[in-house]
C-alpha cells in the first residue's frame, strides 16, 4: 500500500495508471476511519479499479479551534485497516503546505442558498472549507467517481451543486449511513465519547425514527415540538436543531407536498462534542 503525503507524486502515479487504462474512485475523509468510511471504499472498489482515499484533517472547515486541536489522528491504524480491504488503494495523506501552501484559506462559494441552511447556520464558513478542500483534492486526484457519504447529507448535495457550477468531470456517488449496532451513525467522533454519553447516544436515531413514524400523520411543526421537547427533558444531550427538510432544496419543510420527498436532520452536542445524523422520511 502506497501512502503519498506530496501532490506532485501521487499525481504522476495516478496518471501512469491512467495510461494504462485504470479508472479511479475517490474517497476523501479525515481519518480515524471506521466501517462508514470503509464502506464508501468498497463501493469505490467495486466500481473502479483503483480507489483513491486521502487522509487530511482539513483546517478550514472547523469553525471551532479547539474541534480541529481535538479531532482524532491516527495515521497509522488508517493504513492498516484500509490494508485489510484491498491492496488496490492509494493513500493521499498531505501536509497542510502541501494542499495549501503558506497561506490555509477557504475560498468563498455560492452553493444557490444550500449553504445557508442547517450546517451552515451553526457552522460559518464550513462548507467554504469544504468546498476549497474538495475542489482541490479532485483537481490533484483527478477521480472518475467520488464517494460521499449520506451521514453529511448537506455536505453531499453541495459537492454535487460543486462539480455541477465548476464542470468538474467527476461522478458524485451517495452512500447510505453505516451505523454502530446500537444505533448512532458511526463518527470518528463517537471515540471521544465518554461512557455515559455513548450509552445515551442512541437517543438522537431513536427519535429520529420516531420522528419518521409520526410523518404519516403529523405536521413538520407537531414532529419538531415533539422532538424538541424529548431533548428539553434529555439530562446528557442538548439539542442544536432538528429541521424536517426537502432533499433537493434543503428548505424547511413548510406544507408536506406529496410528490416531494424529505428528511428530518438533527444535530446534537454530547458534552462538547458534536453528532449530526439524519433520516429519510419518505
Ligand atoms: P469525514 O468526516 O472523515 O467523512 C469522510 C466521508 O465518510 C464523508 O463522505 C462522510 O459522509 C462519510 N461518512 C462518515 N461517517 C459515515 C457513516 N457512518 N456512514 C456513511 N458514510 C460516512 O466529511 C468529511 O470527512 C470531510 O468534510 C471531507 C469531505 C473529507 C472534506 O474535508
Amino acid at each position: 500500500m502506497t501512502v503519498f503525503r506530496d501532490k506532485t507524486k501521487i499525481q504522476k502515479h495516478i496518471a501512469y495508471y491512467k495510461a494504462k487504462g485504470s479508472t479511479f474512485g475517490f474517497v476523501p475523509t479525515m481519518g480515524a476511519l471506521h466501517q462508514g468510511h470503509l464502506a464508501l471504499v468498497r463501493e469505490a472498489l467495486a466500481n473502479n479499479t483503483i480507489c483513491v482515499v486521502s487522509i487530511f484533517v482539513n483546517p478550514t472547515q472547523f469553525n471551532n479551534a479547539k474541534d480541529l486541536e481535538k479531532y482524532p489522528r491516527t495515521l497509522e491504524k488508517d493504513v492498516e485497516l484500509l490494508e485489510t480491504v484491498s491492496k488496490d488503494i492509494v493513500i493521499y495523506a498531505p501536509t497542510v503546505a502541501d494542499v495549501y501552501g503558506t497561506d490555509a484559506k477557504a475560498e468563498h462559494f455560492s452553493f444557490d442558498g444550500l449553504e445557508f441552511e442547517m450546517e451552515g447556520k451553526f457552522r460559518k464558513g464550513h462548507f467554504d472549507g469544504v468546498g476549497t478542500i474538495v475542489k482541490r483534492l479532485f483537481e490533484i486526484v483527478k477521480p472518475d467517481q467520488a464517494y460521499f457519504g449520506e451521514k453529511d447529507y448537506q455536505q453531499l448535495v453541495i459537492i454535487k451543486k460543486l462539480t455541477q457550477k465548476y464542470n468538474l468531470p467527476v461522478k458524485v456517488n451517495g452512500c447510505k449511513i453505516h451505523r454502530e449496532q446500537s444505533g448512532p451513525a458511526m463518527s470518528s467522533r463517537n471515540i471521544r465519547l465518554k461512557s455515559n454519553y455513548k450509552m445515551a447516544a442512541p437517543f438522537i436515531y431513536q427519535t429520529l425514527q420516531a420522528a419518521k413514524l409520526k410523518f404519516g400523520t403529523k405536521s413538520a411543526n407537531e414532529i419538531t415540538a415533539w422532538v424538541e421537547n424529548q431533548f428539553a427533558k434529555h439530562k446528557l444531550l442538548e439539542l442544536e436543531y432538528f429541521i424536517i427538510a426537502d432533499v433537493e432544496t434543503l428548505q424547511p419543510v413548510k406544507r408536506k407536498t406529496k410528490t416531494k420527498t424529505y428528511r428530518a436532520f438533527i444535530a446534537t452536542y454530547a458534552d462538547d462534542i458534536r453528532l449530526i445524523d439524519n433520516i429519510a422520511l419518505n
